[in-house]
């Protein structure tokens, strides 16, 4: 008998071993599911029930999440999953990265005099990449997965035809992206019928998707990136003003990465490597503090230090980081432990150092968030952190005629002028300039931990704070919280520029605020809450599977 249950459930699970690092594993006696929607863990926990294992599950979730959460990623835009093979222990990161279309130009955001042009970037055909996601989906389930398409899609293809509840969550999105959304009518025909946006309880059906979904079953990647939806596909973007070709799509390739690994006193992270920024940053994070012993430390003094190597971490993301096709990395530099040597040497107890004084880049003065990602463990001890993005809420809020597909802005995530920030403040170089086919630069961090402690599965959403999150994440389960609290840990977050620390109301207490500003940092509260983390834990000790979703979002998890 299977349990769902919402928010945070743990039970005690037979569990026999399970590996850190490459190790083999021995099965465990439960499977773990956290996601972001009731839905997508229904349909993971319906996938791996029908003999699936956790890289079947991750298709259905993947799949399913285009369907009730399509705000927030979906067949439109992309996907990293990190993958863990319980025979054998290989670890493997599958990059389903949208990428820059062929027609694409360096300058292509920018007006005749160099500046961008409002909004170009996030509203429109014009804003997306090729998408990704669909080829991702055909590639887990041939390569990994034990069952056809057909049978991992069938959830997603039932909830599209079905009809899927309103939440709260997209009602909010909704009313947020109200205005570019009137400009695609097919997807102000889905969600602002006669001109009023839906609101939270409302169903919406998605008969389009679900034939695009049925094709993709039917055909793999050809049903999306070939044929009759690709047709579809271009028509939309080339009358919406952008500028696809069906050559773009039929070219799409998914990629295969070694995942980057750290270790921070004892605990192994494993995450992704360019082009995410993610476990470059992580990983650079780790070896900063690493040269202290921030148990001893006073918990301000603890956050300072955390703040001062975000800020760091940040700075080499906007100056190094892109595509590895197109640009060469100083990896080796920026992951070396005397690179971080000589970053601490510059790190002072008392004083923040203000960003300006870092060599780097200056940003240009300029302007939501939404991706989602799910955890899975399955019985064999596989395991899977997907985290799937359009970029904004509604990405680039057009869906082209008959696809039921809204498409990415992910081309904001591009550097479109050295300093110019993009939607999330993030600035960048050259590294991350546009060229055709080139993948732009994600903080999309899928990530596990392992120690003796056992194994976390852990991801967010949360655009440039999604680094920091699984950060913070890391260093609480370092210290031994449980799957729960990493969840519901309050939340801070530097990124270089803008040189001020964000934080969620209780990431400090008055005294640590006001030690952190005596230090002269500046700190901002958040206007909101930030983030919808899902975690799945399994502690080699106790032997207890347990999974959290975060209590900011309407999550769910499931063990069985
Ligand atoms: N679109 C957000 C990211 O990839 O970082």
């Amino acid at each position: 008998m299977t349990l769902t249950r919402r928010l945070c459930l743990i039970i005690v699970a037979l569990a026999w071993a399970l590996p850190a690092g490459a190790k083999p594993s021995r099965p465990v006696a439960e499977a773990g599911i956290a996601t972001a929607h009731p839905l997508a863990t229904q349909a993971g926990e319906e996938i791996m029930a029908a003999g699936g294992n956790a890289f079947d599950a991750a298709v259905a979730i993947s799949a399913a999440l285009a369907v009730v959460e399509p705000f927030a990623s979906g067949l439109g835009g992309g996907a990293f999953w990190l993958l863990h093979e319980a025979k054998g222990g290989r670890q493997t990161f599958v990059d389903a990265r949208e990428v820059a279309p062929g027609a694409a130009t360096r300058d292509m955001y920018l007006d005749e005099l160099g500046k961008p042009r409002p909004g170009a970037t996030l509203d429109g055909a014009l804003a997306a990449g090729i998408p990704g996601q669909p080829a991702g989906l055909a590639y887990l389930a041939k390569r990994y997965g034990r069952l056809p398409l057909k049978k991992s899609l069938a959830p997603a293809i039932r909830y599209a035809e079905d009809g899927v509840e309103v939440t709260r969550g997209m009602e909010l999105g909704l009313r947020f992206r109200a205005g570019a959304a009137r400009n695609s009518p097919a997807l102000a025909a889905l969600y602002l019928p006669g001109g009023k946006a839906l609101v939270a309880g409302d169903v919406v059906r998605y008969p389009d998707l679900a034939r695009t979904l049925r094709r993709i079953a039917a055909d793999g990647r050809d049903g999306f990136y070939r044929g009759p939806v690709a047709e579809q596909l271009v028509d939309g973007v080339r009358a919406g003003g952008g500028i696809w070709t069906l050559d773009d799509l039929a070219r799409y390739e998914v990629i295969e990465r070694q995942p980057i690994r750290a270790s921070y006193r004892g605990m192994t992270i494993v995450s992704a490597p360019p082009p995410s920024a993610g476990g470059i940053a992580l990983a650079n994070v780790f070896q900063i503090l690493s040269g202290y012993e921030l148990g001893r430390l006073a918990p301000a003094d603890r956050k300072h230090l955390t703040i001062e190597a975000m800020r760091r971490a940040y700075r080499d993301r906007a100056i190094y980081l892109g595509d590895p096709a197109f640009v060469s990395m100083p990896l080796d530099r920026l992951l070396s432990p005397y690179y971080a040597d000589g970053q601490r040497i510059s790190i002072l107890m008392d004083r923040a150092t203000p960003s300006i004084q870092l060599s780097g880049i200056l940003p240009e003065p300029v302007a939501g968030t939404n991706t989602t990602h799910f955890s899975v463990l399955d019985r064999a001890g596989n395991r899977v952190a997907g985290t799937l993005s359009i970029n904004t809420w509604f990405g680039s809020a057009f869906m082209p005629p008959g696809t039921g597909v809204i498409l990415n802005n992910e081309m904001d995530d591009f550097s479109i002028k050295t300093g110019v920030p993009n939607g999330f403040d993030l600035i960048g170089t050259d590294a991350n300039s546009i060229a055709p086919g080139k993948r732009m630069l994600s903080s999309m961090s899928p990530t596990f931990l392992e120690s003796d402690r056992g194994v976390a599965i852990l991801g967010t959403p949360g655009g440039s704070r999604i680094i920091s999150m699984v950060l913070l994440a890391a260093l609480a389960w370092s210290d031994g919280a449980d799957a729960a609290a990493m969840v519901a840990l309050k939340r801070y977050h530097h990124q270089y520029f803008p040189d001020v620390v964000a934080y969620e109301d209780g990431a400090f207490t008055p005294d640590e605020k006001a030690a952190l500003e005596a230090k002269g940092h500046k700190l901002e509260p958040s206007e909101r809450s930030y983030g919808n983390m899902q975690v799945v834990t399994w502690d080699r000790a106790t032997g207890r599977v347990a999974a959290a979703s975060d209590p900011r979002g309407g999550g769910d998890v499931t063990i069985y």
